[in-house]
């Protein structure tokens, strides 16, 4: 089988050209949407990240603002600054990026941001929201696949879905989306007795556990889905996703490539979340 390429950089453009359409026309009634995005020390990768969600915001015409602060913030500063931007009327989403360095309560400052100014929908309130499956904001990653599986022309109804890693950020909602569209899901995790097994049983895989390559080929049913969120630095510094790629590709009716599959298109989602928070937060 050739598998369909899910090409997360052309659908992320898509909907970022339907976008910036739609702020040219808020604009118009007042409404400018704006994000706050807060950095604390120079985490790299991290920094690569920000970048790009600034230059996303530029396309779209979504006003971004940096908060570049030093490694040695302490938490009472950065909480300062996250109510700062929770009352100015101004922002109208506040992401801070994850993760923080050692000694910063990653949990505190999730919970501190405004839940109607929170773009990554991280806080407690939009977690508890989306359980019930009645929520403003998504979380990007997550919300993201659902936008490439349904690019796959596959409908989830019905399916079994298989969640390779159990985060709070990928793992525990992608699966909350997938039971929202009648999947039948699986999580797997690193105490998974036979983890082989339960993606070959996947009509729609997703990894998002962070480790190079885990899913081979004889994880893949000919015909699945295969997703991949992972995005690994190797030490030649070649991106790999949690997917053994070519392998995959081969028994895989669709999948996603990486770079340029789900990372393109977490961004678009965090500009969708803005430009909605901005309209919510405007009435
Ligand atoms: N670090 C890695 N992914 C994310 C994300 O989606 N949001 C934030 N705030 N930090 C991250």
């Amino acid at each position: 089988m050739s598998a369909k390429i899910l090409d997360g950089k052309a659908v992320s453009q898509r909907i970022k050209t339907e976008l910036k359409a739609e702020v040219e026309k808020l604009k118009q009634t007042g409404i400018k949407p704006a994000l706050a995005v807060v950095i604390v020390g120079d985490d790299p990768a991290s920094k690569i990240y920000v970048r790009n969600k600034k230059l996303a915001c530029e396309f779209c015409g979504i006003k971004s603002l940096e908060f570049a602060l030093p490694a040695e913030t302490t938490q009472k500063e950065l909480l300062a600054l996250i109510e700062r931007l929770n009352n100015d009327n101004t922002i109208s989403g506040i992401l801070c990026q994850l993760p923080l360095p050692e000694g910063l309560d990653e949990e505190a400052v999730i919970n501190a941001i405004s839940p109607a100014k929170d773009v990554d929908a991280f806080h407690p309130s939009n977690v508890g929201k989306i359980m019930i499956g009645n929520f403003d904001f998504l979380p990007c990653t997550p919300a993201g696949v659902m936008e490439l599986i349904a690019e796959s022309g596959i409908d989830v109804s019905g399916k079994k879905c298989v969640v390779v890693g159990r985060s709070n950020i990928v793992g525990k909602p992608m699966s909350m989306l997938l039971l929202h569209k009648n999947g039948t899901v699986t999580i797997c995790h690193s105490r998974t007795k036979d983890l082989a097994k339960e993606c070959r049983e996947a009509d729609i895989l997703v990894a998002a556990v962070g480790v190079p390559e885990l899913i081979r080929g004889d994880c893949v049913k000919e015909g699945a889905v295969v997703i991949d969120v992972g995005m690994n630095r190797l030490e030649n510094k070649k991106l790999v996703g949690d997917v053994a790629f070519s392998e995959a590709a081969e028994k895989a009716a669709a999948i996603t490539p990486v770079p340029g599959g789900v990372g393109p298109m977490t961004i678009a989602m965090l500009m969708k979340n803005t430009v909605k928070a901005a309209v919510l937060n405007s009435t």
